[in-house]
């Protein structure tokens, strides 16, 4: 097979999915491995979790509460095509940590729970999406259920996301009365077999030609009728599939089926292989001037969108995820990181099979590959062979709660410094140092936030915390010139604060003070997001 990085990278699907909670996200996840030879049985994930589960305590919030807040990736080969599924932290408190895993992604996979439609976090993550552009491929889920009309259906996603639904197969049916779907694009009829627990292995019957006679096995001579008429209605209503609208995120091609019965998981994972694209080119930036990294180019490049601590237990190290954007990564080679000129040897990247984790021998763009550090690399930091490209940073947002953090024990103090910071490099929490006064401040999007934050911190660290109000509701970073800057901070010294990389921060009570000051001083900027890197 050839190795050079632009063939390599053309049959890479790096992807994610997103969902609302409950909408099936983990059963579809480990229906595709199935569907992609990745694992051999149905539960497999869910034990894997589980198993990762049990290894650190914080993550008991996860089990108690029903949702998952960590990401991971897992990597198959199937049909000559690499696939990378990017999970995403379900619950909208993590919603920052999906934007990072987001910008990771070349597509998405929007589940939608066919009774249901389209709820709030589909949605909110459907935002992203669009915010950066990544094309959206629609499961609609749990067809073996009671489901809305599927005309319906489609013309939610219309209503509510503007975004011309192109249905690549049509249901027969839902609930106790699903027969099946027939693949609008070639006449086929995918008949349904509810399986049972004892014959899991069967799968479903053959598809069988939707003209054909083979047909009245599964469809009586009036449901076919339905179909049929249904399919002629859906087709005239719809725009029909244009690979490049979809590219363009105008529209999205529909697949239905039933994750946790394994129907439509192939087709889906066949629909992505043929539909959703390969990475593609990136902006960045080279000592200062704008370029695009193609794939197929030949310095390895690089952004790390995720830092994860304590995966391994037996190992106090951190693993920071690092997307690739071109050239062939080898094991041992020496990447540099672009904002602080570091260097590091990487002699064990973990590529995240859904078995197992292996050594990453070699990667390329649109793989994720894991590198363990001590704290080195941070998330939004950009690596490349040459230490001088930058890719556009990836967002902090301004935290949506603040809360003063302080340790039961005060000889514990130097101790707690070290373990907000660490959180904060990973992305938990934001770190915020007043100016006056030795309380740190930190900031979330989300209540839950706090809770893990706590969690850890008891757990990994053996330290105690207490979070109290904090007199302060909103946090922005300044910029401007350095002068500016240090004139605004002198004039509110008790409002201002550095953030993990040194950062000016104003703290303001409300959001109404900051319009105030923003009037006051036209020349200083107050923003909501600060890219990182
Ligand atoms: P999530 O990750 O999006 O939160 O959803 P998850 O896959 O955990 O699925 C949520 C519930 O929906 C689970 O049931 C799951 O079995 C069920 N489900 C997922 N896909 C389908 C489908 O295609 N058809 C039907 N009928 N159900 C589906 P649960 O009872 O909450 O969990 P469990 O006890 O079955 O694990």
């Amino acid at each position: 097979m050839s190795t050079f990085p632009a063939a390599e990278a053309a049959r890479r699907r790096t992807f994610a999915i997103i969902s609302h909670p409950d909408a099936g996200k983990t059963t579809l996840t480990e229906n595709l491995l199935l569907a992609g030879g990745a694992i051999r049985a149905a539960g497999a994930v869910r034990a894997r979790g589980e198993n990762r589960r049990t290894r650190s305590d914080w993550m008991k919030i996860e089990r108690e509460r029903g949702i998952s807040v960590s990401a991971s990736v897992m990597t198959f080969d199937h049909d000559g095509l690499m696939f990378n599924l990017l999970d995403t932290p379900g619950h909208e408190d993590f919603s920052e940590d999906t934007y990072r895993t987001l910008t990771a992604a070349d597509a998405a996979v929007m589940v939608l729970d066919a009774a249901k439609g389209i709820e709030p976090q589909t949605l909110k993550l459907f935002e992203v999406c669009r915010l950066r552009d990544i094309p959206i491929v629609t499961f609609i889920n749990k067809m073996d259920r009671e489901a809305q009309d599927p005309i319906e259906l489609l013309d939610e996603i219309a209503s509510k996301l503007a975004l011309d639904p192109a249905p690549l197969f049509w249901p027969a049916g839902s609930g106790g009365r699903f027969k099946g779907m027939l693949d609008l694009r070639t006449q086929q009829f995918l008949p349904y077999a509810k399986r049972s627990a004892d014959n899991q292995d069967e799968g479903h019957p053959q598809p069988v030609a939707f003209k054909g006679n083979a047909v009245v096995s599964y469809l009586d001579p009036d449901e076919q009728g339905e179909l049929e008429e249904g399919a002629m209605l859906i087709q005239e209503a719809s725009k029909p599939f244009d690979p490049q609208a979809f590219l363009e995120g105008h529209m999205t091609p529909v697949f239905f089926g039933s994750a946790l019965r394994h129907f439509g998981v192939d087709e889906l994972l066949a629909g992505l292989g043929a539909y959703a694209p390969p990475p593609k080119a990136v902006a960045a930036s080279k000592t200062g001037e704008g370029t695009h990294i193609a794939p197929g180019d030949p310095e390895v490049t690089g952004f790390v969108f995720k830092v994860q601590a304590n995966m391994d237990p037996n190992h106090r190290d951190r693993i920071a995820f690092l997307r690739l954007c071109s050239g062939k990564f080898q094991r041992g080679m020496k990447l540099k990181v672009q904002n602080t000129g570091r260097q590091l040897s990487v002699n064990a990247p973990i590529m995240f099979f859904a078995s197992d984790r292996e050594l990453a021998e070699e990667a390329f763009a649109g793989d994720v590959i894991g590198i363990p550090n001590h704290g080195v690399l941070r998330v939004g930091d950009s690596l490349s062979e040459t230490g001088l490209l930058r890719f556009a940073g990836l967002p902090n947002f301004a935290p949506e709660i603040l809360q003063r953090v302080r340790v039961k024990d005060p000889l514990k103090a130097k101790h707690l410094k070290k373990a907000l910071e660490g959180l904060a490099e990973e992305g938990v929490t934001q770190l915020f140092r007043p100016q006056i006064g030795s309380d740190f401040i930190v900031g979330a999007v989300g209540q839950l936030q706090f809770e893990v934050m706590a969690d850890r911190l008891a757990n990994e660290y053996q330290l105690e915390v207490l979070f109290e109000a904090s007199p302060f509701a909103e946090a922005r970073w300044l910029t401007g010139t350095a002068a500016e800057i240090e004139d605004f901070s002198n004039k509110h010294k008790t409002a201002m604060a550095t953030d993990i990389d040194d950062q000016p921060v104003f703290l303001a009570k409300s959001a109404w003070e900051i319009g105030y000051v923003a009037e006051r001083y036209e020349k200083v900027g107050f923003e909501r997001t600060k890219e990182r890197g």
